[in-house]
C-alpha cells in the first residue's frame, strides 16, 4: 500500500524529516507519535503535497504509483485521504455542497461519472449517520461555527464519502471530548478497517487508540522513525513518556 524510503523534506528550507522510513501494508492501522515539533504533521503535509513542503530525497509510494510526483488532487483520486489538524472553515459554501464538489471532482479525474443529487445524498445520510452527524448540521457553510468535535466528525463523513484507501489522519482527537472521541475512532473504524484500506492515525495519546486499536506503532522523533512496535509501545509512552522510552 504506503511505501516511504528515507524520505528527506523541509519546511521552508528548513530540513524536517531526515530519513524517514515506513511501509503500511492494506489492512494495516498504524499509529506515529512522538514530541511536538517532531515532523509529524510534516510527514502528513508532505505526502499531501502541500505548496511549501518540499520533498528533497527518498521516495514515497502509494500502490506502487510515485505520488511525490503528482498534484495534490491527483494524490487524492489515487486514494490518499489527509484529515487535519486544524480543519479549515469556509463561509459562503455549505458542507453538502462541499462535499458534492470534493466527490465528483475525485469520480471525474478517476474517470467515473457524477453522482446525481439522489445518489450523493444517500451517500451522504450513510455517512452522516455513522458519525451521528445531522443532515441539517451539513448545510451549514463548512466548518463555520463548528465546535472542534463537529469539525472533526464531519471531515470523517467527507472521508466515508471519498472513500480513500489510505487516509492519514493528524490528531483526529484533538479537541474531541468524551463522546466524540468514541463516535469518531467507531467512524474511522467503520469505514476504514478494511483489508484493502490503511490507516496512519498520528496521535498524541492512548486514547483514541483504545476504540482504534493499531496493528503498529511509531515513534517519529527527530524527522524519522525512531522506535516501531505494537500497541504495548504506545502504553509505554503513555507511561513513561518519549524521552524514557525512544532515547
Ligand atoms: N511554515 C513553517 N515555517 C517554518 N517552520 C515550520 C513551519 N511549519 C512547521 N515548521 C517547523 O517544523 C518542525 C516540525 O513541525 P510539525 O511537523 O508541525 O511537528 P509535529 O506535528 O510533530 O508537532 C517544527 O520545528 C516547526 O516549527
Ligand atoms: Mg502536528
Amino acid at each position: 500500500m504506503l511505501h516511504i524510503d528515507n524520505l528527506s523534506a523541509t519546511v521552508a528550507d528548513k530540513p524536517i524529516l531526515k530519513g524517514l522510513s515506513l511501509t503500511v501494508n492494506a489492512g494495516e492501522i498504524h499509529a506515529i507519535m512522538g514530541p511536538n515539533g517532531a515532523g509529524k504533521s510534516t510527514l502528513a503535509y508532505t505526502l499531501g503535497g502541500r505548496p511549501g513542503y518540499d520533498v528533497t530525497g527518498g521516495t514515497a509510494t502509494l500502490d506502487g504509483q510515485d505520488i511525490l510526483a503528482l498534484a495534490p488532487h491527483e494524490r487524492a483520486a489515487a486514494g490518499l485521504f489527509l484529515g487535519f489538524q486544524y480543519p479549515v472553515e469556509i463561509p459562503g459554501v455549505s458542507f453538502v455542497q462541499f462535499l458534492r464538489e470534493s466527490a465528483n471532482a475525485q469520480r471525474k479525474s478517476r474517470g467515473e461519472a457524477p453522482l446525481s443529487g439522489g445518489e450523493f445524498l444517500k451517500l451522504a445520510r450513510e455517512k452522516a449517520g455513522l458519525l451521528r452527524m445531522d443532515m441539517d448540521m451539513l448545510k451549514r457553510p463548512v466548518n463555520v461555527g463548528f465546535s472542534g468535535g463537529e469539525k472533526k466528525r464531519a471531515e470523517m463523513v467527507q472521508m466515508g464519502i471519498l472513500d480513500p484507501s489510505l487516509a492519514v489522519l493528524d490528531e483526529t482527537d484533538s479537541g474531541l471530548d468524551i463522546d466524540a472521541l468514541r463516535i469518531v475512532g467507531e467512524g474511522i473504524n467503520a469505514i476504514m478497517r478494511k483489508p484493502d484500506k490503511a490507516v496512519l492515525l498520528i496521535t498524541h495519546y492512548q486514547r483514541l487508540l483504545d476504540y482504534v486499536k493499531p496493528d503498529f506503532v511509531h515513534v517519529l522523533a527527530g524527522g524519522r522513525i525512531v522506535k516501531s512496535g505494537g500497541p504495548e509501545l504506545a502504553h509505554q509512552l503513555e507511561e513513561h513518556g518519549y524521552e524514557a522510552v525512544a532515547a
